[in-house]
């Protein structure tokens, strides 16, 4: 047994905050529904500052082999602190994209990723290594938020670009909602590769907002979509644009006392057949 930790110390106040809050519904359902065994191979795609990768291998323990692959240097070299603080010795990580994976064919009992695949620029690359790395009836188990994030506000979108008459960011806005991919296109996408989904568990979560510029100062939005957002208005729009936008989400607050956008949670398992 390791040593306890001291909750004192720099070190573990440094890695207490595991999985930021944006993150935690979508692997709540993941961890919930992975098949956990004994003496697994298992793989985290896209695993950030280290979720569900650090989890993945406390849970299944030392007779496991957890390998992880990102791209994200920064975000690695604090998921290598948290790996050195807590002493866990079963992870190996890979920084290189997951578009080839330097595993033999048949060698994975267990593929995860928690919010990756709406990230890889090339997923079709992905679900093809993942389907060459898993054992036969290995699994690909995935979380993510298909079309219907954020439903609300894009509405209000459509209704200020409508307003402006910003042709452009018509189709501009279409791509950006659709780029998430619903249940049934991700099902055909991975299935295509050699798949069969064999388990789908459905979760709705949502953010409130008490006024209209907390959503867009918000630190998740201003890091992970604003300036995807900005990039379907023409920049010499942008500042009546987002006036308008404001004025609609007020309205809706004066209404209703908060403005809410739905965030669908849609974890999916995959078997290698
Ligand atoms: C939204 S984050 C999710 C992080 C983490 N799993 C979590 O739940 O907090 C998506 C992650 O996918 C990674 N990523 C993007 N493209 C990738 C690729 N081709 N191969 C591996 N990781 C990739 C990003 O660097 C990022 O860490």
């Amino acid at each position: 047994m390791k040593e306890s930790l001291d909750w004192q110390s720099k070190d573990v106040v440094n890695i207490y905050d595991e999985v930021n809050l944006w993150s935690a519904p979508f692997g709540r359902l993941l961890l919930e529904n992975i098949p956990v065994k004994r003496e697994s191979k298992v793989m985290d795609i896209g695993f950030g500052t280290g979720f569900p990768l650090i989890e993945l291998s406390q849970r299944f323990g030392k007779g496991s082999k957890i390998y992880g692959m990102d791209i994200w240097e920064e975000a690695i070299k604090r998921v290598k602190e948290k790996i050195r603080v807590l002493g866990i010795s079963n992870i190996e990580i890979f920084e290189q994209s997951a578009e080839s994976i330097p595993l033999p064919d048949n060698d994975l009992d267990l593929i995860c990723s928690n919010l990756g695949i709406n990230n890889f620029e090339n997923k079709d690359a992905v679900y093809f290594e993942c389907h060459r790395v898993l054992k036969r009836n290995g699994s690909l188990c995935i979380s993510t938020n298909p079309i219907g994030t954020f439903n609300e506000l894009f509405d209000k979108f459509s209704d200020v670009i409508d307003e402006m008459r910003l042709d452009r960011s018509v189709s501009e806005l279409k791509d950006h909602i659709d780029h998430r991919g619903t249940e049934r296109s991700i099902i055909s996408e991975i299935e295509i590769t050699g798949f069969r989904l064999s388990k789908k568990v459905y979760d709705e979560t949502g953010i409130r907002f008490a006024e209209p510029e907390a959503v867009f100062d918000h630190g998740l939005i201003r890091t992970g979509f604003l300036e995807g957002w900005k990039k379907m208005i023409p920049p010499d729009s942008q500042k009546e644009f987002f006036m308008l936008l404001l004025n609609k989400i007020e309205n809706e607050i004066n209404r209703n006392g908060e403005f809410m956008i739905s965030v669908p949670v849609l974890y999916m398992e995959f078997r290698k057949v």
